[in-house]
């Protein structure tokens, strides 16, 4: 996909040629020589503002066989003081999708006008890597194919006088977290009658053996023998079986220091006896995002290979209504011994995933992160932009949120007070935990449930309720599954692997 050359000629043929241009007086040089060439036209396409700079904005010309390329686009990239890495991504983000309406397969990028202040050229060549990929996503669907079919970017030439292996390396490792986000939104987006807990495995299984990782998918009469009863009793109203999937990769020569990413794979939460309303029930074939998010993880750590030792914990199944399924008031009992008093069993997540969370532990999880569309009320308190966040160890918090300011997926921590423990603990009178003492901090409540669980165990706790979708285009990606996740877990685990 990636061509890197060194000596580059204006005089060059080819579809379409790409230079970043700031929001400033003077130009970069290649600006400059652009402009004699058009005799002083482009100056005053830029001064008419018919070609911008501002951020993000992107303005095409034909060249009129004045240069070798047919079109030149420009790349707004706003004031030289405010440029940063994800103002870069997003605008290459939005260049991809024009270049994809226009329907070209071929780039040519004059790299160097991307690079000022802390950008270098391995950050350009990372964010273009993972726009080509991130914006280039979009979901098949069903409908009866077009006449045209869409096209993809199929070459990237970028110009550059660095070396090239680096140049090349850092591309790669951008498409491949781009790609592996594409993968969480295509399972997220799929309907929940294609993907259902069995689809997952499958997808999982067929992911571990493409990466070599080792893997274990439990069936019902397993979990029966572990005493996983808290997944077993969402389980209870589904014709489905339940599913929970381990990925296991070693990168490391010793089991130790094992990084766990536990997600919620509900595949569709229709709320059980505690129904949701019509309305919020559409859209729950989401539940499986954090599901996703971790496969979606576990795929770069697959194609990148650190030295580090993780594992995927998935436990898969549907929340559904039947005479057998689980009703509010019943008693459960987890595979870690505690119970739990169902208060509602639309607070199912947090069930199915504290039994994960146990067999993480049994597993030898040093550091545990679990990602869910754990509650609604993350929604209310932080929107659709930022993922709720919570910790029983701050250390290893400040290396996740380091991880989130990289991939500019945002976080931001909940409270986790001695008070919100007691009340998990007190609600109930008869069990060891309430499963939803009210709606009173309802994330949180959710979150400190599965405190319970991870016990001294470093644990960071991401609600992507808000996040794993979004209603609107965006400049990486089309409305619906966004992939939340998966880059900043997929850097955690690179981040892990240096130290
Ligand atoms: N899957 C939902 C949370 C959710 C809501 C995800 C909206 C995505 C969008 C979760 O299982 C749920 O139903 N949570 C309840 C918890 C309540 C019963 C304590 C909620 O948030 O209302
Ligand atoms: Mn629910
Ligand atoms: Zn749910």
């Amino acid at each position: 996909m990636l061509k890197v050359i060194e000596n580059f000629s204006l005089n060059d043929k080819g579809e379409a040629f790409v230079i970043g241009l700031f929001d400033e007086h003077k130009q970069n040089d290649l600006f400059q020589q652009l402009d004699e060439i058009f005799e002083g036209e482009l100056g005053e396409l830029l001064r008419d503002g018919e070609i911008k700079g501002k951020e993000k904005a992107i303005s095409k010309i034909h060249t009129l066989g004045k240069i070798g390329f047919k079109k030149i686009y420009f790349v707004g990239l706003g004031k030289q003081d405010q440029y940063k890495f994800s103002r870069l991504r997003e605008a290459f983000g939005r260049l991809v999708k024009q270049v994809k309406k226009d329907r070209l397969t071929e780039l040519t990028i004059a790299l160097d006008t991307f690079v000022c202040g802390d950008i270098t050229t391995i950050d350009a060549t990372h964010a273009l890597g993972e726009a080509v990929s991130l914006a280039g996503y979009s979901f098949s669907g069903f409908k009866k194919k077009p006449n045209i079919p869409d096209k993809d970017i199929e070459t990237v030439i970028v110009y550059t006088t660095e070396e090239k292996r680096e140049i090349q390396a850092a591309f790669t490792v951008g498409y491949i977290y781009g790609k592996g986000t594409n993968t969480a939104r295509h399972l997220v987006n799929m309907p929940p009658n294609l993907m259902k807990a069995s689809d997952l495995a499958e997808f999982a299984v067929d992911l571990a053996e493409k990466y070599n990782l080792s893997y274990e998918v439990l069936e019902k009469e397993d979990m029966e023998k572990l005493g996983m009863g808290a997944l077993l009793a969402v389980n209870k109203g589904s014709a489905e079986p339940p599913k929970m999937i381990v990925l296991k990769y070693e990168g490391d020569e010793k089991w130790e220091n094992v990084l766990a990413f536990v997600g919620k794979g509900i595949t569709y939460d229709t709320g059980g006896y505690s129904l949701k309303p019509r309305e919020s029930m559409v859209g729950m074939k989401t539940d499986m995002a954090g599901a996703a998010a971790v496969l979606g993880a576990m795929e770069i750590i697959g194609e990148l290979k650190p030295n580090v030792n993780v594992i995927a914990v998935i436990p898969a199944t549907d929340n559904m209504i039947s005479s057998t399924a689980y009703k509010p008031d019943e008693v459960i009992t987890s595979m870690s011994g505690k119970t739990i008093e169902v208060f509602n069993t639309d607070a199912e997540g947090r069930l199915a995933l504290c039994d994960a969370i146990t067999y993480a532990k049994f597993y030898g999880a040093n550091y545990i992160v679990d990602v869910a569309t754990l509650t609604g009320g993350v929604i209310v308190a932080l929107g659709d932009q930022v993922t709720g966040a919570m910790t029983n160890n701050e250390q290893f918090f400040q290396k996740v949120l380091e991880s989130s300011n990289e991939t500019g997926e945002l976080i931001w921590q909940l409270p986790y007070f001695d008070l919100y423990k007691e009340k998990v603990r007190n609600h109930s009178k008869i069990a060891d935990l309430s499963n939803s003492p009210g709606r009173e901090a309802h994330a949180i409540m959710a979150g400190a449930f599965l405190g319970e669980f991870a016990e001294e165990t470093p644990w960071v706790h991401l609600d992507i309720a808000g996040t794993a979708t979004t209603k609107e285009e965006h400049d990486l990606g089309p409305a619906g599954a966004t992939g939340v996740m998966v880059r900043t877990l997929a850097t955690l685990a690179e981040r892990m692997a240096e130290q």
